[in-house]
């Protein structure tokens, strides 16, 4: 049973909190083993009862009763949307019925149409424009649209005189914390590697409007108190922390030293390239992250991309496989070329029974991606030692060309 969090903030403020434990994966595409938070805000003002984005649609009932324990839906004046995927909207239609649509929904121009085409309903809607102000009950609010974070409707809204920043999926991450707030450095600490695989993985094809969206926030000079977004902690104690991570995972600054070894094999060459590599690299000092694709045991895709956009250098292993590169290994290269920076070297390893193109193939996917692949190994069956001496004179090309060496 997933976990409710119904917690009042301040006099205006309280959130809802689902944890949900029941994804397994994320988008149908994330395998998220920590599971993930959708976070809902109710503001009340004088005479107004604003609601900040909802649930999940699995949700729906949850959330209609915790929000009854508060307030009764018929009251509910606006419902801001800053984001129409379903993991936040998808509760609402629920909520908007119970409600007899008697709220204006706040939102950009194109949640309307979302809105009619995602679940069936015409709503009082009003269209919020960039940088426009609204006082609602006392309540000071304006609006900015922060488009691709992570969509192109999204927004965030700054509740003027609190300080408070509503920020949609950014500034979000993936897992359950064990608290609500960044009180705790061990809690923020842990919780930072979610953050990274969530950025990575699900805002990373559009990581360029990360640093465009922050740098149009600071430019209206907002004194931000608190950061609270639509996944995981709210960020009171320290919400430039949060900021700074964004920024940092957004260019792919690199951990000194961190270097991915990525294979798959199904008769363990390519494993034994993996190894070869890794022993040579942590002989030369690296801090070595290895995932493998075996028959016995399948990587995590996202965690392979949460770690990938701050190594320093990548090392991909492959098979060609029916004329081509072996399948999870050309989905987790696809999702690389898509969502990492290309600031990283890479080096391509692959091995053949009769006729390689997987490592000519896999070079030119990333080097399409503006990657530089610095070396292109390909070897018939096992690694022998002629093979095994190219490899690690591949390395330590590899080595003099990453970022941080
Ligand atoms: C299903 C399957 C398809 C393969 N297709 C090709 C191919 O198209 N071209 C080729 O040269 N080798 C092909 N091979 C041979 C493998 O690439 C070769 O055995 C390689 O060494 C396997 O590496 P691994 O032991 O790391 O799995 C194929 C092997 C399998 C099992
Ligand atoms: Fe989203
Ligand atoms: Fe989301």
């Amino acid at each position: 049973m997933p976990k409710i969090h119904s917690k009042q903030i301040s006099k205006e403020l309280s959130l809802l909190r689902v944890d949900d434990d029941e994804v397994r994966y994320f988008e149908a595409l994330w395998e998220i083993e920590n599971g993930i938070t959708y976070n809902s805000y109710l503001l009340t003002g004088e005479d107004e009862v604003i609601l900040v984005d909802g649930w999940k649609r699995e949700y729906a009932d949850d959330f209609s009763e915790a929000l009854k324990d508060l307030i009764d839906i018929r009251d509910i004046t606006h419902v801001i949307v800053h984001h129409m995927e379903p993991d936040h909207s998808g509760s609402l239609a629920k909520i908007l019925k119970e409600n007899g649509f008697r709220a204006e929904v706040l939102g950009h121009p194109l949640v309307r149409g979302m809105m009619k085409a995602f679940y069936g309903i015409d709503v009082k809607f009003r269209a919020v424009k960039d940088g426009e102000r609204l006082s609602l009950g006392g309540l000071h609010l304006e609006f900015f649209h922060t488009p691709w974070l992570h969509w192109p409707e999204t927004i965030m809204t700054y509740l003027r005189g609190h300080g408070i920043l509503f920020s949609g999926d950014a500034f979000g991450g993936f897992s359950i914390p064990p608290a609500i707030f960044d009180d705790d450095d061990e809690v923020v600490s842990s919780y930072l590697p979610f953050v990274r695989e969530y950025i990575s993985t699900i805002i990373g094809s559009y990581r360029q409007h990360i640093p465009r969206n922050v740098k149009k926030l600071m430019d209206q000079r907002l004194e931000i108190r608190m950061i609270a977004p639509a996944h995981g902690l709210i960020w009171r104690k320290n919400p430039e922390r949060i900021i700074e991570y964004y920024l940092k995972i957004a260019d792919g600054i690199p951990e000194e030293g961190k270097v991915l070894v990525i294979y798959a094999s199904m008769y363990g060459s390519c494993e034994e390239a993996g190894n070869i590599v890794a022993e040579e690299l942590k002989k030369q000092g690296k801090r070595v992250i290895t995932y493998g694709f075996t028959d016995v045991r399948w990587a995590s895709i996202n965690k392979i991309i949460g770690d990938a956009v701050d190594s320093e250098s990548l090392i991909i292993i492959a098979p060609t496989y029916e004329n081509a590169v072996f399948p999870t290994i050309s989905h987790v290269a696809d999702l690389i070329a898509r969502k990492i920076p290309p600031n990283k070297p890479i080096l391509v390893l692959s091995s053949h029974g009769w006729a390689g193109v997987a490592g000519k193939k896999l070079a030119e996917r990333f080097r399409s991606a503006n990657f530089s692949v610095i070396d292109v190994v390909e070897f018939k069956g096992k690694p022998d030692e002629d093979v095994k001496k190219r490899i690690l004179e591949s390395v330590s090309k590899l080595l003099s060309q990453s970022s941080t060496n």
